[in-house]
């Protein structure tokens, strides 16, 4: 393992970060019945900007420098003693779920910023620039999918793409990233993709797991070796809206009938003995969504997820027909609108970080991420890895997720290290 800076690990603050943290949760945060702190941080709308204006307060005071592109993209750059070499990018996501939790996302931009701040206060100069950087829209909430920012980064899919998404409330995408770029005219505009028009040297993003293996397992940091592959698909069921006491059930298209089937027919389709495969159905919209009518229209989301890309695909690729072939009476539209294959990650940034790790004296576990993530999309284009520290009972997308001061710092301290050994090469 490589040696220990020991003034830059004891620079990383425990209390600072976490005092962070918690001023960041109280943007969006609110307590649910059980008492549980949670955090609905939407992404383009003001509580969004609020915590965006509090980080770059932040990187002012210690002298970083504030960027964003046209997706929103936040970046606050240290600068490199060779300001002319691709940096190593960290960071994450400070967007909530609408039910979401005080570390999912936000950590990974603020442990970034608590392992820069170290650097900088431990005398340790890079030869790379060290981004730290915020990603617009990680989780998809408020507009579907997830992952636009850094999607749109990677050249994975044009910026405009999702100018047509609607939120709830039937506010376009396009017009509330222009509201949110025009309100943040002040910061420093920068092309989308990195400065320099090449790739960043490589890409680390730190984050709490998600899932209950660290914690139950004993390990402080999970060196992560990959993503699992997802897909998205909208399903919309067309049929006719009659009155509920009076249509013979013979005489009805009903939309949620059909759903039904399909939904049933769809469970059967990713029935998985093995337990390996994630199929999921959470979001339904009915029309006109009133009880005494029968359903015109039905729409469901499915988030399929699998780490083997032969049954990603095949078994995605089934999903229209299987659809198609359990309606009765009505028709139905499917689109996917999100595709992302399974990631192994380049030996570089998880050796780091085990390295890292392993220097601190802190116990580290390889494992896979079950959640996807900005890295899928960004490790196309460098050496990419992420951090991950436990939390508690695994639980994520949920007021009651929490993780300890400690082990989130433990996981800056790795960070911190991580980014000294990657920003010198
Ligand atoms: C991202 O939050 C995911 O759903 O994995
Ligand atoms: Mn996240
Ligand atoms: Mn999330
Ligand atoms: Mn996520």
């Amino acid at each position: 393992p490589d040696p220990v800076a020991p003034n830059l690990v004891a620079a990383v603050s425990e209390a600072r970060q976490w005092q962070r943290l918690m001023e960041m949760g109280a943007i969006g945060g609110f307590s649910d019945a059980d008492g549980n702190e949670g955090v609905n941080r939407a992404c383009l709308t003001d509580l969004d900007r609020q915590a965006r204006r509090l980080l770059i307060s932040w990187a002012e005071a210690i002298g970083l420098t504030a960027s964003t592109d046209i997706l929103g993209n936040l970046f606050l750059r240290h600068e490199g003693t060779d300001p002319t070499l691709p940096p190593v990018v960290t960071g994450s996501h400070m967007d909530s779920q609408p039910q979401g939790g005080r570390f999912d996302g936000i950590w990974g931009v603020i442990a970034a910023f608590e392992a820069v701040q170290a650097l900088r206060e431990a005398g340790i100069a890079t030869r790379r620039p060290v981004e730290v950087v915020a990603w617009t829209n990680e989780e998809g909430g408020r507009y579907a999918p997830g992952c636009m920012g850094s999607m749109a980064y990677a050249g994975y899919a044009p910026p405009t793409t999702w100018d047509a998404v609607t939120d709830k409330d039937g506010i376009r995408f396009g017009d509330a990233l222009a509201e949110h770029l025009a309100l943040e005219a002040d910061i420093a505009r920068r092309p989308l993709g990195t400065v320099e028009g090449t790739a960043p040297f490589a890409y680390v993003e730190a984050h709490i797991e998600q899932g209950p293996r660290l914690e139950a397992e004993g390990f402080d940091i999970g060196v992560v070796t990959g993503i699992q592959g997802s897909r998205w698909f909208l399903v919309e069921i067309n049929g006719k809206s009659d009155h509920a006491g009076t249509t013979p059930l013979g005489l009805r298209r009903d939309a949620v009938q059909d759903m039904l089937r399909a939904i049933t027919a769809l469970n059967a389709l990713m029935h998985d003995p093995s337990d390996v495969l994630r199929f999921t159905v959470a979001h339904i919209e009915v029309e006109p969504n009133t009880s005494n009518s029968v359903a015109a229209v039905a729409r469901f989301t499915i988030d399929f997820r699998h780490p083997d890309n032969a049954v990603l695909q095949a078994r995605g690729n089934a999903i229209e027909g299987v659809i198609q072939a359990a309606l009765k009476t009505c028709t139905a539209k499917v689109t996917e609108r999100f595709h992302a294959i399974p990631t192994d990650f380049a030996p570089l940034v998880p050796d780091a970080v085990e390295g890292a790790a392993r220097a601190q004296g802190l116990r580290a576990l390889r494992l896979p991420s079950g959640a996807f993530h900005d890295a899928q999309f960004i490790h196309p284009l460098c050496p990419t890895g992420m951090i991950f520290v436990p939390c508690r009972a695994g639980v994520s997308h949920h007021p009651a997720e929490y993780a300890e001061p400690g082990a989130l710092a433990a996981g800056a301290r790795v960070l911190a290290q991580v980014l000294a050994d990657l920003a010198n090469r």
